[in-house]
């Protein structure tokens, strides 16, 4: 048996949505992470800080009284934001980041962002004031293929926005391409990325071949297999510009085994798992550290975790649970096509 003691991980892009599965969802995260970033996109969306405040009651309220875990807000960008209200809120502390939706391009972001002009404004104050950007970095064009949607994000968006703003902070979430992870790298220290276990674990060809899979559907789409290399090499290198955000996005089954099936995969049951297993793999466990628990926090200017955990190597295959049972509806946990030998000790 295998054992390697870490920094306790945060992880730095949840979806927690709310009321009956915010209970069932908020422990699997907060058992293992001692801090997580909470996206905005509720129906409605998170756009003030009283909401924010709110939402994060509700968060608190299901975190098992044995768990150490600290949720960090967030707000949805949207065209009329209040700039002043923005600032107050980060200067506050209430709120930790604000996310820019693209309108269109990914589960409840219609409220988002249909011309980056109109933000400009707003993205200047955040960048005064050192408030991170967090990006979903997708053109919606329906022109462009939705293949090549992050890439042409990078060309258009982020290059108008860094030319613009290079002192902004600004995280492109889960990216999915080898173009990424060289924009990243041969960008300033303000732009960093997260990668999620999913685009780590798995390339297109789990989408569809043997038949359709609406289980392994996200956005942004899995690539092909030389962009998940690329995903790999850089995560597996403790290259500090990157980080996870495993960006677990729970929907019940029925809602993405659907005529239109719903984009997101429910992994915070698995993630460290699946992470240590595929750094294992790839003869790189001792730099899982720095992917799950410190490059992360060195960029928000946060000190690293006192508590640590963890992990064992087992000889047999780890099993977890398959789903979530919410009043016999059903959310499927990851399934990352791979055997799992790593757990959490408890
Ligand atoms: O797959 C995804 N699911 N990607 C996103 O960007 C949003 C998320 C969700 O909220 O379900
Ligand atoms: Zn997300």
């Amino acid at each position: 048996m295998e054992e390697i003691k870490i920094t306790k991980p945060d992880d730095w892009h949840v979806h927690f949505r709310d009321e009956i599965i915010l209970k069932a969802v908020v422990p699997e995260t907060s058992r293992h992470f001692a801090r997580a970033i909470v996206m905005p996109n509720l129906i409605p969306p998170i756009v003030t800080e009283t909401q924010a405040i709110e939402y994060k009651k509700r968060i608190k309220k299901a975190i098992p009284k044995t768990d150490k875990f600290k949720p960090f807000m967030t707000i949805y960008l949207t065209e009329t934001v209040n700039r002043k209200q923005l600032k107050e809120a980060y200067n506050n502390g209430t709120v930790f980041a604000a996310k820019l939706y693209p309108a269109g391009a990914t589960t409840n972001s219609d409220s988002g962002v249909k011309d980056i002009k109109k933000i400009m404004p707003t993205l200047e104050t955040m960048a005064e004031i050192g408030m991170p950007l967090l990006i979903h970095g997708e053109v919606t064009d329906k022109a462009i293929d939705i293949f090549d949607r992050e890439k042409k994000f990078l060309d258009t968006t982020l290059e108008f926005i860094r030319q613009r703003l290079p002192q902004l902070k600004i995280t492109l979430e889960h990216i999915t391409t080898k173009e990424s992870v060289s924009y990243i790298n041969e960008s300033n220290k303000n732009l960093v990325a997260s990668i999620t276990p999913h685009h780590l674990a798995l390339n297109r060809n789990a989408l569809f071949v043997g038949g359709i899979k609406p289980h392994n559907y996200c956005l942004p789409i899995l690539k092909r297999e030389i962009h998940r290399k690329a995903l790999i090499n850089v995560a597996t290198s403790g290259n500090p510009k990157f980080f996870l955000g495993s960006d677990t996005a729970p929907h019940f089954s029925h809602d993405k085994e659907s005529e239109c099936g719903c984009a997101g995969i429910f992994n915070a049951t698995n993630c460290l798992s699946v992470l240590a297993q595929i750094f294992d793999n790839y003869k790189s466990i001792d730099k899982l550290e720095n992917f799950v628990s410190i490059n992360g926090s060195t960029h928000y200017g946060l000190k690293k975790n006192k508590q640590s955990i963890t992990l064992i190597k087992e000889y047999k295959p780890v099993l977890f649970k398959k789903e979530l049972l919410i009043n016999s509806n059903s959310i499927k946990v990851f399934d990352p096509g791979i055997k799992l030998f790593w757990k959490i000790k408890s």
